[in-house]
């Protein structure tokens, strides 16, 4: 093993994050992710990745019997299985082992309302996305969390790939120049040939914008793609032209979004999501070109990242090699070659929700390395700035 090497290697297992070295678990319960939720799953196990949670309580269905049933299918404690969320904040906050973390993955429009009690008696919130379904709530939530000085995470689970942050390194630092065009896509096919009579067992809650907001692709995949963009080029948004319709002929809901953008450095650059793309799965891709090079980045292929410099051979650079930046590596667990993916992505969201909230607890202060609450709330005031250019036969609208 060559010096390099072994420096990387090194780097690597200092990043083996099981080791709690002294720290207490922290105590998480879960509001959502029942027995038949999409996302529920991985938040569970996102938790446990890193050895920083103990999964102690939870709200798994308005029917208690229901909850109970699914909680103890998970090894909790019947005691602390609720059907109601302010129940919940209520009796945790009561009892000494009380939880000290709340995960929300219920239907957006309920974020605000299910963290609320929570935030008022100082447990620290992640949440899924989008933040909230309107920007009141988005707004209400912000103060909310800034008065009570709680640690917020948002689970935009697909910025923390390791080599999604490598792109973001290479930008930080210079490798391509002035960011001068980009494009992030993610295409999907889910809701093609839904019909009106299958649509409420496919979209069930997307279908009430109470609950999903004004725009189901925007909330559903808009936001992450939104996010990556700002995340990667450290860039922000000034103004959007937008076209958000429906496509398939039977849907209630948009599915497919076009997007350009104009950025406050006066880059270029568009984004488009859909469910409307006939065999899509989750083809994300972004690409990133500057005035010496670029990066490009594939869900599909998610260990290697494509950088090119100007007038030089393309590079593939892979995953946890001697070549990556610090904050890609530590985003790593495993040795170059072995593949990472979407779980161990979504872990390092949690175990950075942790770190801020062991950071919090020693210094009452931390600095963010996931998203926050102002990535939310931006996503929010995109989805609502894409609507209204959309309504308006896609005139600029300032962000
Ligand atoms: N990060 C991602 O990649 C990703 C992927 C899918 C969904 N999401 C987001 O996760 C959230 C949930 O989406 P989903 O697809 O899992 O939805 P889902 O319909 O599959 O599951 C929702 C779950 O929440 C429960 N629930 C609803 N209201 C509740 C309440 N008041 N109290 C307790 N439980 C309640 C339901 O019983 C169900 O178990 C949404 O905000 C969605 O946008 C994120």
């Amino acid at each position: 093993m060559s010096k390099k090497e072994k420096i990387a290697f090194g780097k690597l297992n200092l990043m083996r994050n099981d080791l709690l070295d002294g720290k207490p678990k922290i105590r998480i319960g879960f509001v959502g992710g029942g027995p038949n939720s999409f996302i529920g799953y991985s938040h569970r196990l996102a938790s446990r990745f890193d050895n920083r949670f103990s999964f102690v309580a939870g709200v798994f269905s308005r029917d208690i019997k229901k909850s109970i049933k699914f909680g103890i299918s998970l090894g909790l404690d019947p005691s602390r299985c609720y059907n109601n969320y302010n129940v919940m904040a209520k009796k945790e906050f009561k009892r000494k082992d009380g939880i000290q973390a709340l995960g929300i993955m219920t239907p957006s429009g309920d974020h605000y309302k299910i963290a609320k009690p929570f935030i008022e008696k100082k447990i620290h919130i992640i949440s899924d996305k989008p933040l909230t379904a309107t920007l009141e709530d988005a707004i209400k939530l912000e103060k909310l969390i800034k008065k009570h000085k709680v640690v917020f995470a948002l689970t935009h689970n697909y910025s923390a790939y390791p080599m999604l942050r490598e792109a973001k390194s290479i930008i930080e630092n210079g490798m391509i120049g002035k960011v001068m065009l980009f494009n992030v896509e993610y295409p999907q096919g889910y809701t093609v040939g839904i019909s009106k009579k299958n649509e409420s067992t496919i979209l069930k809650w997307r279908l009430d914008k109470k609950l999903c907001g004004p725009s189901m692709i925007l909330a559903e995949i808009g936001t992450h793609a939104y996010h990556l963009l700002r995340y990667v080029t450290n860039l922000e948004v000034k103004e959007i032209s937008a076209e958000v319709n429906s496509l398939s002929p039977e849907l209630s809901v948009d599915d497919n979004a076009f997007m350009v953008l104009r950025m406050k450095n006066n880059a270029r650059g568009s984004i488009w999501v859909s469910s409307a793309a006939t065999g899509g799965e989750n083809g994300l891709k972004i690409r990133v070109y500057g005035n010496k090079g670029s990066v490009e980045w594939f869900q599909d292929d998610p260990n290697n990242l494509k950088f090119v410099e100007l007038n030089k051979p393309t590079k593939i650079i892979t995953r946890a090699s001697n070549f990556v930046s610090d904050l890609s590596m530590k985003s790593s667990r495993l040795v170059a070659g072995h593949p990472e993916g979407f779980f161990e992505a979504f872990a390092n969201i949690y175990t950075e929700f942790a770190n801020s909230i062991y950071d919090y607890n020693k210094n009452k202060k931390f600095k963010y390395t996931h998203p926050s609450i102002e990535d939310g709330v931006k996503g929010i005031k995109f989805i609502f700035a894409a609507k209204k250019s959309s309504k308006q036969n896609s005139k600029w609208i300032k962000i």
